[in-house]
């Protein structure tokens, strides 16, 4: 694979989206089309990133984020080594400012952070001359997340962005991809709906460029694309939802309500997914589910997030 061209990446941290031009953000996604081919080896290995170092610095849980990072960085042939809370000297009292000076002093290209405080990924970026990914920080951005997301619904739709309407439904005002999605659509030319009850939508929702609806029945109509998202339980104040049976009643998406939107229409949800209170048990495993296509999207688009960043000093491609 031979990833030079004229263009330059000009970030050394990758924090949100809404840092990313539309040059940067197709840049990304045609890198990422390509390192995808490599997935679909039998042999899924190339040396792109041999003596490269990818620090997994994961301070909140996480699943698919920090495994896809992981397999990405091997599938370049970088070298990866996983912190967590627990297993870390945090758990002593340690200071993140400590922790993220004694990982860099080891030497990696990029530090990969997940942390349940918004804007500790910013902090660490300026604080440390390595590259910083930010693997989602409380409820504020997860810019990789968002880019998979686009990656799968920019294969999904052809390469073709306009014309095409995509509905963000469920618990808004608790979820740090929301807010990324309706940046990065919008700027890409997709006509954007939010569907949640009214304690669940941001504060100023309204004064963003997206349709907002309360009746999903309504907010379903025509769409080509429904993003579903977990209801953030951990993070919610009590009183937001008075019953969760009465949330599910309204809000879960069903087969009935794919029935109006577009017959071709794709679902999405970023995971991890509450079966029956977001999303119904048959919709999330139905052909149109593009749930685990994302999954895949992710490891894809974290390869090419980590070659620009860990080149971006200048490096070898495969
Ligand atoms: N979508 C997502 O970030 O999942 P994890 O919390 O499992 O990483």
């Amino acid at each position: 694979m031979n990833a030079d061209n004229c263009y330059f990446w000009p970030h050394k941290d990758l924090l949100d989206v809404t840092q990313l031009s539309g040059e940067d953000t197709f840049h990304l996604l045609d890198l990422a089309a390509r390192f995808q081919e490599i997935n679909h080896r039998p042999i899924k290995k190339v040396p792109t990133l041999k003596g490269r170092t990818v620090v997994l610095f994961f301070v909140e849980n996480s699943t698919r984020t920090r495994i896809s990072f992981d397999i990405a960085a091997k599938r370049l042939s970088a070298d990866t080594y996983a912190l967590t809370k627990s297993g870390s000297s945090i758990s002593k009292g340690e200071s993140l400012k400590d922790t993220a000076l004694t990982l860099q002093a080891m030497g990696p290209d990029v530090i990969v952070m997940r942390h349940a405080s918004s804007g500790a990924a910013e902090y660490l970026a300026k604080l440390l001359t390595c590259s910083v990914i930010n693997g989602g920080d409380g409820w504020h951005a997860h810019p990789t997340q968002v880019l998979l997301d686009c990656f799968s619904l920019r294969q999904a739709w052809e390469g073709r962005f306009t014309d095409h309407t995509l509905l963000i439904l469920g618990d808004i005002a608790h979820s740090r991809v929301a807010r990324s999605n309706v940046h990065l659509f919008t700027m890409l030319g997709v006509r954007v709906r939010l569907c949640a009850p009214r304690t669940l939508l941001p504060a100023g929702a309204e004064g963003w460029p997206v349709e907002v609806y309360s009746d999903i029945d309504q907010a379903v109509r025509g769409v080509d694309a429904i993003m579903c998202l977990r209801l953030q339980l951990e993070r919610q104040q009590a009183g937001l939802l008075p019953d969760l049976a009465e949330y599910s009643r309204r809000f879960c998406l069903s087969a009935a309500h794919l029935r109006l939107a577009k017959p071709e229409v794709k679902v999405m949800h970023p995971g991890p997914l509450n079966r029956g209170l977001e999303i119904s048990n048959d919709i999330a495993d139905a052909p149109a589910s593009l749930v685990l296509d994302q999954v895949s999207s992710g490891v894809a688009t974290r390869m090419a997030i980590l070659y620009l960043l860990a080149t971006r000093n200048g490096g070898k491609t495969a």
